[in-house]
């Protein structure tokens, strides 16, 4: 199985002071998981690339777009703002092919996104092409919601067909429910209310790491 990584989501942190939210779990992260809502395909909006650009960080910024069908401009946006892996979701794209490739093309990590009701086959196709599978445990749109294990069995399944690619799970995501992504083969873990939600954002890591490592 591939390094375990821990992505902390800035969506449950204070947006006012993003970069020292970020110095608070810099040291334990291996990536800063960045949460783009459009108000359509999921309700609510987020952040855009203007504030991304404001991130200072040395960790890899890892794009997570809940975009209905993402415009390639929109996309390299991002990339020019710093993203280091671009994750778009299989229910967003009709052209799934041609926007992952687009990705690839301008020197992101291109990874696809599959929410908690959507079938693994809907992307078999692509596994050959991406960097990740990001495998939704809550449906999209918000933090703080609790854990759907229906996914796991999509992440173990996963992981039997493709034994070094980067499987990432997200939504209710704490030490708990980490321990039973990893033990199906998950080895990249957003958090966002479990670690920005606790006043010691290093304890609460400290926390995740040591039931999964
Ligand atoms: C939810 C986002 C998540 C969110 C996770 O749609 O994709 O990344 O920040 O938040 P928690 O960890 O609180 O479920
Ligand atoms: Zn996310």
């Amino acid at each position: 199985m591939p390094k375990i990584k821990i992505a902390p989501s800035i969506l449950s942190a204070d947006l006012k002071n993003v970069n020292s939210e970020i110095k608070e779990v810099e040291m334990l992260s291996n990536l800063i998981h960045i949460d783009i809502m459009d108000g359509i395909f999921v309700p609510n909006t987020t952040i855009d690339s203007e504030f991304v650009k404001t991130i200072k960080t040395k960790i890899p910024l890892d794009v997570h777009l809940m975009v209905k069908e993402p415009s390639e401009q929109y996309i390299k946006e991002f990339i020019d703002a710093g993203a280091y892996s671009v994750t778009v979701h299989q229910e967003a794209c009709k052209n799934l092919d041609k926007t992952l490739g687009f990705i690839k093309k301008n020197k992101a990590k291109c990874a696809v996104a599959i929410n908690p009701g959507t079938p693994l086959i809907k992307i078999k196709t692509y596994l050959g092409i991406v960097d990740m599978v990001l495998i939704m445990t809550v449906e999209p749109g918000k933090a703080g919601q609790k854990f759907m294990p229906e996914p796991i069995s999509k992440v173990r399944e996963l992981r039997g067909i493709m034994p070094e690619m980067d499987i990432e799970v997200d939504g209710g995501i704490n030490s708990d429910t980490a321990k039973l992504c990893v033990d199906a083969g998950a080895n990249v873990f957003v958090s966002g209310s479990s670690i920005f939600g606790k006043k010691d954002r290093a304890g609460a890591i400290k926390d995740l790491i040591s039931k999964i490592r």
